[in-house]
């Protein structure tokens, strides 16, 4: 044999050898906990055949514990680039078989190196992770592999998306990361995320908690708020963040992907006429409304099972992306609350960093009353929502479909904080307070006195309704640009969008805002 040919044999040797990560028992030990490879995640995530691998034939440097003659090539992290509808995105995946994909100095070098590279040439960051955090037999070396990732994770930020799987339990300095990124995807009876573990919690506040009920999918999905999005299988999971990747920009200076739809853009909707309840105090679904709303109904939601007063996600309108920003008045009356509030404050920063539209659907009574909210700080974090707002220089619509009450008014994209477009319906209600609670501070004494109190109230409640309960009053001072026939709301935006295309605003020149965090 030509010793080419042998040297070409070594090459696909070493390389079969790094397709097995931890090896052949390991990878079945992954298989029996009901979860796939790092390998088989990538073939899932990617356009077929379009993974590059980098790095597959690096190996950690450590010597103590007997490391030195632990070697795997690959070193528990698959690197490199690939596509998502034909469109470049960087990805790394960490092998479980490998040291429970625990991050060496080497480890994160490689996570490093695909990062810089995503910066560099402007495209998504996909972090499939599955690691036991730190890898304990390289002290501080791995602990400084981590400050290198989060440092990296920061400074891309606002660059090019950044998105987080969580695919096992990841501990320590494996939830911080993911933790700075844009959007964290979790998978139900898979993925477990805390910053110290089961054991550890026990013998530091004695309380026993399992997997599940301290860091499980549904927890941080519907409690904690760490995660955007949860599913019920790892391919259920590579799937959405395929979709989840069709809406975002590869980067903050290129536009978001138009996908062609056949949804008419001068499309009427009837039923959006009948959708608000005769009683002002009756709830609707606004998920009802949006679909109506936006191309083919499709309205891919993030964080749908967290404070779902708001709703906060994806959607289309005539092909380009939106960011949809909805108060539900099906859930707490779509009152806005410290949980709202941070989650709506997020989600426009994500949009406003990568040039995505902000269209808002507002039916919103005020802020939550009560002392859990006001000890909680629902002031700062209703602040983070205002601040949000009215920092954001994208493309901002409104449609006030009924309530716009109070400093909830002012908060939702209103005129006054750089609106650019502001709908309302005739129904909507455009006021300081609702009339019940005005008419009872306004006329407590005239009721009180009257020889029919409920009667009184009654009368005044209508008064109150017919002067300041509907949207003329805002449409006089030019607050809202117009009150349309909710029907055309979808030929209204889109012609907008069309209109805002070419939008240019900035803030005063600065380092960085003080965001009331
Ligand atoms: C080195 C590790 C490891 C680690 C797991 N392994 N975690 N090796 N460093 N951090 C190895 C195990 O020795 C084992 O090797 C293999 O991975 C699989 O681990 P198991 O324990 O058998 O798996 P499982 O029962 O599924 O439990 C998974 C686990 C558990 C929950 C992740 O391993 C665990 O608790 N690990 C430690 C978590 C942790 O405390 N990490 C440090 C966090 S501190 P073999 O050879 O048997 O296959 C941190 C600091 C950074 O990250 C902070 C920055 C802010």
């Amino acid at each position: 044999m030509t010793d080419s040919r042998k040297r070409l044999e070594e090459l696909h040797r070493r390389q079969a050898e790094a397709e097995q990560g931890g090896g052949a028992r390991r990878i079945a030990q992954q298989h029996k906990k009901g979860k796939l490879t790092a390998r088989e995640r990538l073939d899932l995530l990617l356009d077929e055949g379009s993974f590059v691998e980098i790095d597959r034939f690096v190996t950690h440097r450590a010597t103590d514990f007997g490391l030195a003659d632990e070697l795997y090539l690959g070193d528990g992290v698959v690197t490199g680039s690939g596509r998502i509808d034909g469109r470049l995105v960087y990805v790394f995946s960490q092998d479980f078989t490998v040291f429970g994909g625990s991050l060496s100095e080497t480890h994160a070098a490689k996570i490093c190196k695909v990062m810089d590279l995503a910066v560099r040439n402007g495209a998504p960051m996909i972090g499939l992770n599955d690691s036991g955090g730190a890898r304990i037999q390289e002290g501080v070396v791995s602990l400084g592999g981590y400050a290198d990732i989060f440092l990296r994770n920061t400074l891309a930020s606002g660059v090019v998306p950044q998105i987080s799987a969580i695919l096992g339990p990841c501990a320590g300095g494996a939830v911080y990361s993911p933790a700075i990124t844009d959007f964290v995807h979790v998978v139900r009876g898979v993925s477990y995320m805390f910053v110290t573990g089961p054991n550890v919690v026990k013998t530091v506040t004695h309380e026993d908690v399992s997997f599940e009920q301290l860091g499980g999918a549904d927890i941080h999905a519907g409690t904690s708020g760490v995660a955007h999005f949860v599913h019920d299988s790892e391919p259920q999971c590579l799937a959405a963040i395929r979709e989840l990747i069709g809406f975002l920009p590869s980067n903050n200076l290129d536009p978001a992907p138009v996908l062609p739809t056949t949804d008419p853009e001068d499309r009427r909707d009837e039923e959006l006429l009948d959708v608000i309840p005769a009683n002002a105090t009756q709830p609707y679904d606004m998920h009802d409304v949006i679909r109506r709303v936006v191309d083919d109904g499709l309205f891919n939601e993030v964080q749908g099972g967290y404070a779902g007063n708001l709703l906060v996600g994806f959607a289309r309108l005539g092909g380009g992306s939106v960011e949809i920003i909805a108060n539900q008045p099906a859930v707490l009356a779509g009152v806005l609350d410290i949980n709202a509030s941070v989650k709506g404050a997020r989600f426009i920063r994500f949009c406003d960093a990568f040039n995505i539209p902000l269209v808002t659907f507002e039916d919103v009574p005020g802020f939550l009353p009560g002392v859990a909210q006001e000890h909680g700080g629902i002031i700062k974090h209703g602040a983070k929502l205002l601040y949000a707002y009215c920092e954001a220089t994208v493309p901002k619509l409104t449609v006030i479909t009924r309530k716009a009450y109070g400093g909830a008014y002012d908060v939702m994209s209103s005129k006054h904080i750089r609106g650019d477009l502001n709908l309302a319906w005739p129904t909507a209600e455009i006021a300081v307070m609702g009339p019940k609670g005005a008419v009872e501070i306004l006329f407590k004494d005239q009721i009180a006195k009257a020889a029919d109190p409920a009667a009184e109230t009654a009368r005044r409640i209508e008064e109150y309704t017919e002067t300041f309960a509907n949207p003329w009053g805002a449409a006089a001072r030019g607050y809202v640009d117009d009150v349309i026939d909710p029907r055309d709301t979808r030929p209204r935006l889109i012609d907008g969008l069309r209109s805002l295309r070419t939008k240019r605003d900035r803030n005063p020149a600065k380092k960085h805002g003080c965001m009331p965090l």
